[in-house]
């Protein structure tokens, strides 16, 4: 297959998670970055050999048939419109849209012009998730009756570098962090049918402490706890909990309890981690996540976790699925379910009221074992 040529449009704090990943792969290239701040966008060419083009040229070079699209949510409807305008393929960081409405304008853009759209998150791609789904599928915890997930933090304001958008309208943690259990969920699960949900605000006014903007103020405009149960089409129902507000708590990131067994799964915001499962009340068993691709640990976190973080791989995908003409994995229809299933936790919370899902999408197909990026050509 001849090697995919990308454009990343947004230079900030994730750019480094994708060019590293670009590097390692052989089935895309990035060509070229832009950034709104074309100092940044020439900054990061230079450290990664790469050049430093406005949007216009990048959308309007001939070899480049993938946008990948890293700006904050607010602005990814509009990279979309024009990126689709232009003819070419539209990947973007999460969520794909911050409103429905777009994602399902976008969507329809791209099947008109016989294009695809991908979304973050990938996560689910990764060893640890494909693990848990492979146990799920093969009947081990017999069928899957109920469920919780939890991503809490304290906030964003502490360590990431610009953290306005995170609480503006369009931000907020079921957007911005919900979409990884989410999106898990729904590939271990399948479609949500209704959710139900309560929100709280833990503090109006936020105080950055990370280096850039110390000690700025952030009012805070969006819900930064959401409390929700997502019910599931094949009778399961899952609380979710996602909140800014939480310094420390003991729950696992995502607890399934079907009628035979357990099972644990690791963090969905990234790729590897330890899968444990039990049978009816027997011990806690590791389950191995060898010989699947995207586990190993390819970096230390803040804290000195170990983490696997292999950001693109949905792009690797999207790319391979586009030469052999199948469907790909991290797709536009999984990206709109999860979109409007987040938007209905925040509708459920604000009226009151339980909300059913319209859209429903395929399970993805599970990733074959293997190496690496290669089990995308199969
Ligand atoms: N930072 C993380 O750890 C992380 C992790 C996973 C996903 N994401 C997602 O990635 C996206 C970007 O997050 P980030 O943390 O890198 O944000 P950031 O603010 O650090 O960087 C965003 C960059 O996009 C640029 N930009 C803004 N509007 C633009 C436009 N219209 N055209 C071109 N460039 C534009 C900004 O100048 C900035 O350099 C968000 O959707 C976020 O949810 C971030």
């Amino acid at each position: 297959m001849q090697t995919i040529q990308l454009g990343i449009v947004g230079c900030g704090n994730i750019s480094d998670a994708y060019l590293t990943g670009g590097a390692r792969s052989q089935i895309v290239s990035v060509k070229s970055v832009t950034d709104l701040d074309m100092d940044r966008a020439k900054a990061k060419a230079a450290a990664y050999g790469k050049q430093a083009v406005s949007l216009d040229e990048m959308l309007s070079d001939p070899d480049i048939s993938i946008i990948v699209n890293l700006t904050p949510p607010q602005a990814h409807a509009d990279i979309g419109r024009r990126t689709i305008a232009a003819g070419k393929h539209f990947y973007s960081e999460k969520p794909f849209a911050v409103t429905l409405a777009e994602a399902r304008e976008l969507v329809a853009a791209a099947a008109a012009a016989g294009l695809r759209v991908g979304s973050a998150p990938d996560t689910f791609l990764g060893a640890a998730h494909q693990t848990v789904r492979g146990i799920i599928d093969e009947g081990r915890i017999g069928k899957v009756v109920a469920g919780a997930a939890t991503f809490a933090t304290p906030g964003m304001e502490m360590w990431h570098p610009n953290p306005f958008f995170f609480f503006e309208k369009g931000g907020g943690p079921v957007l911005d962090i919900g979409c990884y259990p989410i999106t898990q969920l729904v590939n271990c699960l399948g479609a949500v049918e209704s959710v139900v949900a309560h929100a709280s605000k833990g503090r109006e006014i936020r105080t950055i402490t990370s280096e850039m903007y110390k000690g700025r103020e952030i009012k805070v405009e969006v819900p930064t706890t959401v409390n929700g149960v997502l019910a599931f089409a094949d009778g399961a129902n899952v609380s979710v909990t996602v909140s800014w507000d939480v310094w420390k708590h003991t729950r696992h990131p995502i607890e399934l309890y079907g009628t035979e067994g357990s099972i644990l799964n690791p963090d969905p915001n990234f790729f590897g981690g330890t899968v444990l499962s039990s049978v009816r009340d027997g011990e806690w068993q590791e389950v191995s996540i060898e010989g699947r691709p995207f586990g190993a640990p390819t970096r230390q976190g803040g804290d000195g976790r170990s983490l696997a973080d292999y950001r693109m791989a949905g792009v690797f995908d999207m790319a391979c699925a586009i030469a052999s003409g199948r469907p790909h994995r991290a797709n536009g229809a999984l990206a709109l379910h999860v979109l409007e299933i987040m938007e209905a936790l925040e509708v459920s919370a604000v009226d009151g009221r339980r909300v059913n899902i319209e859209s429903r999408c395929a399970r993805p197909e599970p990733v074959p074992l293997g190496l690496g990026e290669e089990v995308f050509f199969a």
